[in-house]
């Protein structure tokens, strides 16, 4: 594919090459219209979006998908298949918000579909699934997220591993490419524990049947007699046999951590090389104490105490992510990602210590200046932050 024809792919491409051959005909220039300028960057990358239920689909037994449109009717900001809104709520008086991958496909701006599926434990998407209505004011961010294909460095043939409600940001490429009749090849390799969990299985299984350049692989985990598809685990051998030239396909994975987590190490020793597999973050571990340098005799049960500097104080579990504890005892921060990648949380910790996982990808100059990323930093002693 031409290069040309690959920025034409580009969701929103087409609308700056236009205004820009509308300037360059009048002889305008960038400074003259600054306000223009500015204008149309918060109308493609908005702060907060007034969104609401428009409808509500049931897709498994704890799944729903909630079709999202703008709350003026007004066509909503454009994005990249892969990307998610950052959903604002409040619960019995907790201000908080949970990332969502956009389950539609970019070409239909008058809504998002966000599926959601119960979390064990879960807050939110306890909330979503018993108590969102049609007709409810929602608000969220604008689109965010770098885990979507890059026409100029993924390639065409693009393999996707999914595991529970990871398939949701999949549905959403898939999507895309057979809608913008895109010249890529696409294998979804689906995990789940049981055949009931599969998400968009009609659907799925519909397009799969017709769709030359789309291949699905069901893999049931814990699978009854009459389940479809590869029962078991995946292993290098499976995946070796599945995937003819393993080591030039695009990976993307998206699931649970520890999902992720095999997904990678089984690419890596198959050879496929690290810049070829992309990985959506999954929200904070549950399980910090089981990665290296957690410190040692620390319990995720222990009661520590946080201080916001010149605000008050409170008590709360090591276990419990910073972000989380901070918005249960009413005071906030920036967030988008709540996966330790955007940053956006950050706080700085004044006296303590917090254990930063795998997943906080902290810069050098955070850890220079003692900021930490308050989605996925574990209080492991008494600590003092400033918001
Ligand atoms: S919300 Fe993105 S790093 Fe914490």
């Amino acid at each position: 594919m031409s290069e040309h024809n690959v920025l034409n792919g580009i969701v929103g491409y087409q609308e700056v090459w236009q205004s820009k051959a509308a300037l360059e005909k009048t002889g305008s220039n960038f400074q003259e219209i600054k306000q223009d300028v500015q204008k149309t960057v918060e109308r493609i990358h908005p702060k907060r979006l007034s969104l609401k239920v428009d409808r509500i689909i049931e897709e498994t037994a704890s799944t729903k998908t909630f079709r999202l449109v703008s709350s003026t009717g007004a066509v909503l900001p454009p994005f990249q298949a892969g990307q998610y809104i950052n959903v604002f709520v409040d619960i019995n008086g907790v201000a908080t918000a949970r990332p969502y991958a956009i389950a539609s496909s970019p070409a239909h701006r008058h809504y998002y579909d966000l599926t959601i599926k119960r979390a064990e434990g879960g807050f939110v998407s306890h909330f979503a699934l018993d108590q969102l209505k049609e007709e409810q004011a929602l608000t969220s961010s604008g689109p965010m997220g770098t885990f979507h294909h890059n026409p100029l460095f993924h390639g065409e043939d693009l393999v996707f591993l999914a595991g529970g409600s990871g398939s949701v940001p999949a549905r959403s490429m898939l999507l895309d490419i057979l809608e913008r009749n895109l010249p890529y090849r696409f294998h979804l390799i689906y995990v789940n524990s049981f055949e009931h969990d599969v998400i968009y299985a009609k659907e799925l299984r519909a397009l799969a049947s017709t769709q030359a350049n789309f291949t699905l692989t069901e893999v049931v985990t814990r699978p009854t007699s009459n389940s479809q598809g590869h029962k078991g685990r995946l292993t290098t051998e499976f995946l070796s046999n599945l995937v003819p030239s393993i080591t030039d396909k695009m990976f993307y994975i998206c699931g649970p951590t520890p999902f992720n987590e095999s997904c990678i190490t089984l690419l890596t020793q198959l050879g496929v090389k690290r810049r070829r597999i992309r990985v959506e973050a999954n929200g904070a571990p549950k399980r910090p104490d089981l990665q290296q340098n957690w410190p040692e005799g620390v319990s995720l049960n222990e009661e520590v105490t946080v201080t916001v500097k010149g605000k008050g104080s409170y008590k709360t579990r090591v276990g419990e992510p910073l972000l989380n504890s901070l918005e249960t005892h009413g005071f906030s921060t920036e967030n988008a990602c709540r996966s330790g990648e955007c940053s956006l949380c950050r706080v700085k910790l004044v006296s303590g210590t917090v254990f930063n996982p795998s997943e906080a990808h902290l810069r050098k100059s955070d850890r220079k200046f003692g900021w930490i990323y308050s989605c996925v930093a574990f209080p492991t002693s008494d600590i003092e932050v400033l918001l």
